[in-house]
């Protein structure tokens, strides 16, 4: 499963990279797998000694952003740790070749590299009209992702179209548009849904093969947990403003300037599993949140159905309910909106009971009508002018 050509730290040496950027990178990816620091130095013997594995990248339904993220990634070295750790054998967009000069660069690859070799599938798999929608050399997509995939050592799924079949699969959609996992085996499958995929967790993948010789933990839909173990909403620099009901009311608003929650506005962070809060894009510098506009749930299932509309604040979630923790909130809220509506609904009920007990024991009849300084924010009640959000898919945290 290699390339006989000096190996992965030779190739760094060769484009210039420093040992000390190296080390930064081992050290990034190091917690990009939420590994404890002191695993930064096998990380980095690892992938130093490493020979470069060749890598068979193939298009379906998509936009080309898994592409276009794989190109323009900025932590350091990245691209370069792409281009150098991994020997592109065939990428559509990338190679040179074209027409029956890129088929025959796909064929033969089990013989060419009989330790195998890694597949990456970006987009859906079209199903309708016999795969009609998408075809590579006058071949349905999903014909050839099979065949390139069966001999593969391990194949990454990059983005949500490939990981759900993503926006090709949206409702209204004529393609009969799949998720790749009906291709590959579930053992040598490695799901990275983002709109587009985080390329930090596409290298921290392929480093954690390097690393330890095996794919890492996934959860039931092949998402490694390192990546989606979390909420969005339980690693965000806002939460705290969460908590004390300090809401953004408007675009542009104080609120705004001042960087307080955007659940108001729409933020899915509260339902989302990603650890875009931590690892984040472009060398880290930032992501949707910090930047300003809300998490849409891009990483999760039918979230151009489920997540929509995008300025809208989800039915019902609670800030300082003593009754409901924000797991809680997520938990139920992947299990459907009128699980939540129930929990919603009790919590509220006995926390209306207690301020009503509360404020008559302390004050009187009289103050129970009005909230005392210090008592917590309101509540963030739905508001009746606005639609539910579509209940998400159940998924497993
Ligand atoms: Fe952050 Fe969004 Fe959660 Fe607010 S709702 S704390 S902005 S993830
Ligand atoms: Fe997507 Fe939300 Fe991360 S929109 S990129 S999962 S912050």
């Amino acid at each position: 499963m290699t390339t006989d050509d000096g190996g992965l730290y030779a190739a760094l040496l060769r484009r210039g990279i420093s040992r000390r950027a190296f080390l930064e990178f081992a050290a990034a990816m190091t917690a990009a797998l939420a590994l404890p620091a002191a695993y930064a130095p096998r990380v980095a013997a690892a992938v130093a000694a490493s020979p470069r594995l060749p890598v068979v990248w193939l298009r379906g339904l998509d936009c080309g952003g898994g592409t276009e993220a794989f190109l323009r990634a900025a932590r350091p070295t990245a691209s370069e740790l792409l281009l150098d750790l991994l020997s592109l054998e065939y990428h559509e967009t990338l190679m040179t070749a074209a027409g029956e000069a890129a088929t025959a660069a796909r064929a033969g690859l089990a013989s060419r590299f009989p330790g195998g070799y890694v597949a990456v599938l970006e987009g859906a798999v079209p199903t309708a009209d016999g795969g009609a929608a998408c075809t590579v050399g006058g071949r349905p997509f999903g014909d050839v992702a099979a065949e390139v995939t069966r001999d593969a050592r391990f194949t990454i799924a990059v983005g949500s179209c490939a990981a759900y079949g993503g926006v090709a699969a949206a409702s209204g959609s004529p393609t009969g548009a799949r998720p790749v996992s009906g291709l590959v085996p579930g053992d040598r499958l490695v799901a990275l849904p983002g709109c587009p995929v985080n390329t930090d967790n596409v290298v921290a993948t392929i480093v954690h093969w390097l690393t330890f010789r095996q794919l890492p933990v996934t959860d039931g839909r092949r998402r490694p947990l390192f990546a989606y173990g979390g909420l969005v909403h339980n690693q965000c620099e806002r939460r705290a403003h969460f908590e004390f009901g300090e809401f953004v009311q408007a675009w542009g608003d104080e609120a705004a300037q001042k960087g307080w929650c955007l659940y108001k506005m729409g933020c899915k962070g509260p339902e989302t599993y990603a650890n875009c809060p931590t690892v984040r894009f472009a060398e880290g510098a930032s992501w949707p949140v910090q930047a300003g506009h809300g998490c849409v749930g891009c990483t999760m299932p039918g979230s151009w159905d489920a997540m929509l509309p995008a300025y809208r604040r989800l039915p019902g979630i609670v800030p300082l309910a003593p009754e409901v923790t924000i797991d809680q909130v997520g938990q139920v809220l992947v299990g459907g909106v009128g699980a939540m509506t129930v929990v919603h609904g009790a919590a509220s009920v006995a926390r209306a009971r207690y301020r009503a007990r509360r404020a008559r024991s302390v004050a009187g009849p009289t103050a129970a009508a009005t909230p005392r300084p210090e008592e917590p924010a309101p509540a963030v009640e739905p508001d009746p002018a606005e639609p539910a959000v579509e209940p998400t898919p159940a998924v497993e945290p």
